[in-house]
């Protein structure tokens, strides 16, 4: 099995430069990247990203029936990023009308786009069934009618596809696994209520909604194979009793996203292959027990596919060192504006000095954002060169899944660019932010 680039911290392309005086992404110096761009800048590494979706797209190659990977755009989006994933294949999971609109007008195909979410709007259906996303997960008995309505009022002719989420019973966070029948989850259906859904979907919905599938999603940052499997199993009884009980032989399962990430030496995330070989051999041999056909398998990875090409760079600034209790803070010119999960979840991220990479890392400091918030804590305990100074290149890792897709404007600070690294070549994928940016949708009283 070849370790795919989530079970590793850095980016494929890292590299000492030969004087270790700088290190490069994509056979860019970042020193070059900072200059030329400013910092902070979010740095997506071309090379991890496509061979990530090329690792779930191999791995998956031996199921005997469809396989959709859907990259989970809420972990980060933007038109160029659409680009991509269209060119590889892949399809997309949006949330939200702002995320189909990048799709739309990046051009992606939109056949491949699943919409998810808890609380779709009418507006937010309307564009996407108006311009004939691939299919819609249901959520709750308001949006089914919500649907059935916009399908009716679009008058296009034709039916929308869904797939209805189901809160399974099964859920994960990180190394922390229950199947206990959790029915406390603002998403999906709870199991009680799937006979109903199915009751309206096939009844009073039959000539808007054509319902294909079912869709759970278990967790994110999960290190665990087998709560997997047991959604698998899950899913293809509940596929079972539809058959029997409506007479619909569902076609398409959806076992939503979640595998981790390495973002520390300690993590140790299975690779795409791990997940895929058991998974493939246990949903061809339970469809085969209750002798079902095998669905189309659609899967919606966003950190695994995106958080390791990711990184971020900073310049420290100002260092403050308080004697009496012996801590040294060093500023970096970002913070929680673009970076909230340490502030948010207490996330942990490896990080360096990325223009002293080879100086033995001796001294304990804390790094320090530049909001105004004394929450804003990039890396609690970092262990630094004895020389970090002011004007130093700060390098975080594991930043291109859910820092960009959550920042935000605290503080009018603008919010960084994104460039794309690969073979020597640098391209913007998302213009920095200027002031002028954060005054445009202002407007004075009269
Ligand atoms: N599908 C559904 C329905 C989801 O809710 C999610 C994530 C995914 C797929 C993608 O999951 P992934 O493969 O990225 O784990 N902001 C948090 C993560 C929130 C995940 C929400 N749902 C963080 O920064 O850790």
């Amino acid at each position: 099995m070849s370790p795919s680039p989530n079970t590793q911290i850095k980016p494929l392309s890292f590299e000492v430069s030969a004087d270790a005086k700088d290190v490069s992404i994509g056979g860019v110096s970042v020193a070059s990247l900072a200059k030329s761009y400013g910092t902070p800048l979010y740095v997506l590494d071309k090379l991890t990203l496509t061979t990530m979706m090329r690792a779930y797209k191999d791995a998956f190659s031996t199921y005997p029936a469809p396989v959709n990977v859907l990259f989970a755009g809420k972990a980060n989006l933007s038109m160029g990023l659409c680009s991509l994933i269209a060119r590889e294949g892949l399809g997309l999971d949006v949330v939200s009308g702002g995320e189909f609109y990048t799709a739309l007008r990046a051009g992606f195909p939109l056949e491949r786009v699943v919409f998810n979410g808890n609380n779709k709007t009418r507006q937010e259906l309307e564009l996407a069934i108006g311009q004939g996303v691939g299919k819609i997960s249901i959520d709750n008995f308001y949006e089914m009618a919500l649907i059935h309505d916009v399908v009716q009022s679009l008058g296009q002719g034709k039916k929308v596809q869904a797939i209805l989420r189901i809160t399974p019973g099964i859920e994960c966070h990180t190394h922390d696994y229950i199947k206990t029948g959790h029915i406390d989850s603002k998403f999906g259906f709870p199991l009680s209520q799937l006979n109903e859904a199915l009751t309206q979907l096939t009844q009073q919905y039959a000539d808007t909604i054509e319902l294909v599938g079912l869709h759970a999603h278990i967790g994110s940052q999960i290190f665990e194979i087998r709560p997997y499997l047991d959604l698998a199993e899950v899913m293809l009884n509940l596929f079972q009793t539809i058959r029997a009980e409506f007479g619909l032989t569902l076609t398409h399962l959806n076992l939503g996203g979640g595998l981790g990430i390495s973002y520390q030496g300690e993590d140790d995330p299975p690779s795409v292959d791990a997940l895929a070989e058991p998974l493939i051999a246990k949903l061809i041999s339970y469809a085969k027990e209750i002798d079902y056909p095998l669905p189309t398998l659609i899967l919606e990875p966003g950190r695994s596919l995106v958080a390791t090409s990711g990184v971020t760079l900073y310049q420290v600034g100002s260092i403050k060192s308080i004697t009496e209790i012996n801590k040294t803070y060093v500023a970096i010119d970002g913070g929680m504006g673009d970076n909230i999960r340490p502030a948010l979840y207490g996330a942990v991220y490896s990080a360096m000095v990325a223009n002293k990479p080879n100086e033995p890392c001796t001294r304990k400091v804390t790094i320090a954002g530049k909001y105004c918030e004394s929450g804003d804590i990039l890396i609690r305990e970092f262990m630094a060169p004895e020389s970090i100074a002011p004007g130093d290149l700060f390098l975080v890792f594991g930043t291109g899944a859910y820092n960009y897709a959550m920042a935000s404007n605290y503080n009018r600070m603008p919010k960084p660019a994104m460039i794309l690294v690969d073979q020597g070549k640098a391209e913007v994928l998302i213009k920095a932010e200027t002031f002028d940016d954060l005054i445009a949708q202002d407007l004075q009283p009269a």
